[in-house]
């Protein structure tokens, strides 16, 4: 009744669905005959002769393994080869979605830029164009789909974009903007009595935009520290970035995965003191780990200064703060809360 009530309304309704269903289309990829290829926000669907054969999810640990023969002329999937001459724009709009195989036909590597607690990064060069990008290398762990879905949702100068994620025999590697600073670690390092307040006050607030961001995300950081914030380039303090989302999670979790993890010395006391793992904490442990960092920086001293990793994480947990170091610097307040300026 409706229908004969309202022809009109019911074309448009009828439009308006294969409209949306046209604007899902990503790529139409012409394949050699008889297949025929669609790709999709979510899958790539593979037809033989107008009829569905496959569709690939894209997502991880999903794989599409590249076909290259001096230039990219097509892609494999479940052993079956389909060739095609839009190879590239395909390559491009999977990007960072689910993983490339055979990162050696795309990247060559030319030395070690850093080592952190799980992974080492390279400094690679792109076999097509030439560029270079910095390549996380990664022992294989379920972890790791978090660490780059996270990342992948965070547009904001603080953070690095992740360009492509390669499978390997034994190991990840995941291809991002190169930043070719040092950490902070490295900067504070051969700092006696830290940085200027000037520079301390960059840093910070490029820091904080950063965190404030995630945090409007919905995302936790969970591992702030010195090694872990890097500038893009020497010298320029406001182009720092965050990296490093190996123990990220969502804020609105009812349980984390692995709620008690961090670094001793940056580590918030409500996650060094966890006994309930079922026990949930807000994004404030970060500003907690930001507030360790701004301490390093202005001092060039450790919050709870000590060696070994016991030592320390007691210290951690007890969080009984010398301020001194801030009084004998003579450090005004102004350097807190007067940094609209940068
Ligand atoms: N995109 C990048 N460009 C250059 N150096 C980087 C980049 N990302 C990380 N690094 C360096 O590599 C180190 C280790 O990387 P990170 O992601 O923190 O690994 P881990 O998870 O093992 O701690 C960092 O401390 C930093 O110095
Ligand atoms: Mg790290």
């Amino acid at each position: 009744m409706f229908l004969t009530c309202c022809p009109n309304v019911y074309s448009m309704v009828l439009k308006t669905q294969i409209n949306f269903i046209d604007n899902e289309i990503l790529l139409s990829l012409d394949l050699q005959a008889p297949f025929k290829a669609i790709l999709k926000k979510d899958f790539l669907h593979i037809y033989q002769d107008n009829e569905p054969k496959f569709s690939l999810p894209i997502s991880f640990p999903n794989i599409i393994h590249w076909v290259y023969n001096k230039s990219l002329i097509g892609f494999r999937i479940n052993n079956n080869t389909y060739l095609t001459d839009q190879a590239y724009k395909l390559k491009e709009l999977l990007s960072g979605k689910l993983f490339f195989s055979k990162i050696q036909d795309f990247y060559a590597p030319l030395q070690i830029l850093g080592q952190g607690s799980s992974a080492k990064v390279l400094l690679v060069k792109s076999k097509i164009g030439d560029q270079y990008f910095a390549a996380k290398c990664v022992e294989k762990n379920e972890l790791m789909y978090q660490e780059i879905e996270i990342n992948n949702q965070l547009d904001h100068p603080a953070f690095v974009k992740i360009k492509e994620v390669f499978q390997g025999e034994t190991s990840y590697y995941i291809i991002m903007d190169l930043l070719s600073g040092k950490n902070l670690q490295q900067l504070i390092k051969n700092q006696h009595g830290g940085l200027t307040l000037e520079q301390c006050q960059k840093i910070m607030h490029a820091l904080l935009s950063g965190i404030e961001y995630m945090h409007s995300k919905g995302i936790i950081h969970r591992d702030i520290k010195p090694e872990n914030i890097v500038l893009q380039k020497t010298n320029n303090l406001t182009t720092l970035k965050l990296v490093d989302f190996g123990l990220a999670t969502y804020s609105n979790l009812k349980k984390f995965k692995y709620p008690k993890c961090g670094t001793p010395g940056y580590v918030a006391p409500e996650i060094a003191n966890l006994t309930d793992k079922d026990t949930v904490y807000g994004p404030a442990c970060d500003i907690f780990s930001a507030g360790s960092v701004f301490f390093k920086l202005l001092t060039g001293r450790d919050l709870f200064p000590g060696t070994g990793f016991n030592f320390v994480l007691q210290l951690n947990k007890k969080c009984h703060i010398d301020f001194s170091p801030l009084t004998l610097k003579k450090i005004p307040i102004n350097v807190i809360v007067n940094y609209n300026k940068y």
